[in-house]
């Protein structure tokens, strides 16, 4: 069978752990060229060195613009066009609403959007027609939730903003999609559930799916809305929680 993205230059930031390292790595096996991103480039490297389809391994806080043209820099080089753009970076801090500060506000919001935004800005003159946009949103982000009102609004962005690039890309032929994930088995989701067993099993059991999602599902659909299996899907957000959302 055909690889779905065989000489595709694609970019993945937060690729050293979790859900982005699940996309990375399954995008190496379709046959892709890889530039990662990640503050944790130590992890990063442990993972990447030695590949050669693993261009370049970029310490990056995708929090800073000067960090997000360093990744733009690494393409250039390459002189090659971009494939796809995966902006997974992503967190906030849990807290109640009288106790949050500006300081939260703003991390929150640059984690999740100003990373998003950013690393697309920078790289939409590396894309052309057939290259893809890959956005992570969540289902917080048209959910009520406790303790995530920050997080949850930043989410809301980035689904909307997965619209918008795709009405205005759209004469460069440049598709964006994002990924709404639910509860999904990785450190962010660990540090959330804050290790407790009985949180844990409690959402298993409110998810029609009957567990708790791996990185590897979230990494398939990114595949397809990256690759041109999905050429006629833009500006859509698609729903990976299992069911949890219409339980
Ligand atoms: N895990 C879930 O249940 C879940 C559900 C919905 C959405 N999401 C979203 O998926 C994305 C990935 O989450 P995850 O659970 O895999 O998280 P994770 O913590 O397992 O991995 C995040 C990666 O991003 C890196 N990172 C964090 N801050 C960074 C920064 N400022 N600059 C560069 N790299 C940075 C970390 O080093 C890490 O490698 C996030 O956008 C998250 O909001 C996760």
């Amino acid at each position: 069978m055909n690889k779905l993205l065989e000489n595709e230059l694609c970019v993945v930031t937060g690729a050293a752990n979790g859900i982005g390292r699940a996309i990375a790595e399954r995008f190496l096996r379709e046959g892709a060229d890889l530039i990662v991103a990640d503050y944790d480039v130590e992890t990063a490297k442990k993972v990447y060195e030695g590949n050669s389809h693993v261009l370049d391994i970029l310490q990056v806080d995708a929090t800073k613009m000067e960090d997000l043209e360093k990744i733009a820099e690494s393409v250039k080089k390459t002189g090659r066009e971009v494939k796809a753009v995966l902006p997974i970076v992503g967190n906030g801090p849990q807290n109640p609403i009288l106790e949050i500060t500006p300081e939260e506000f703003n991390l929150t919001m640059n984690l999740n959007v100003f990373s998003a935004f950013f690393t697309v800005q920078k790289l939409i003159p590396f894309m052309s027609n057939k290259s893809a946009i890959v956005l992570i949103s969540s289902i917080a982000g048209f959910q009520g939730g406790k303790n995530a009102i920050v997080y949850n609004a930043a989410k809301a962005a980035v689904r909307s903003m997965a619209r918008s690039f795709t009405g205005e890309l759209a004469e460069k032929g440049i598709r964006a999609n994002a990924i709404s994930p639910g509860p999904t088995e990785t450190r962010g989701f660990t540090e959330f559930v804050k290790g407790d067993d009985e949180v844990r099993n409690g959402l298993i059991a409110q998810l029609p799916i009957g567990h708790i999602g791996q990185p590897s599902e979230i990494a398939a659909v990114a595949l397809f809305l990256a690759s041109d299996e999905s050429s006629y899907v833009t500006g859509a957000e698609i729903i990976t929680d299992g069911g949890f959302t219409n339980r």
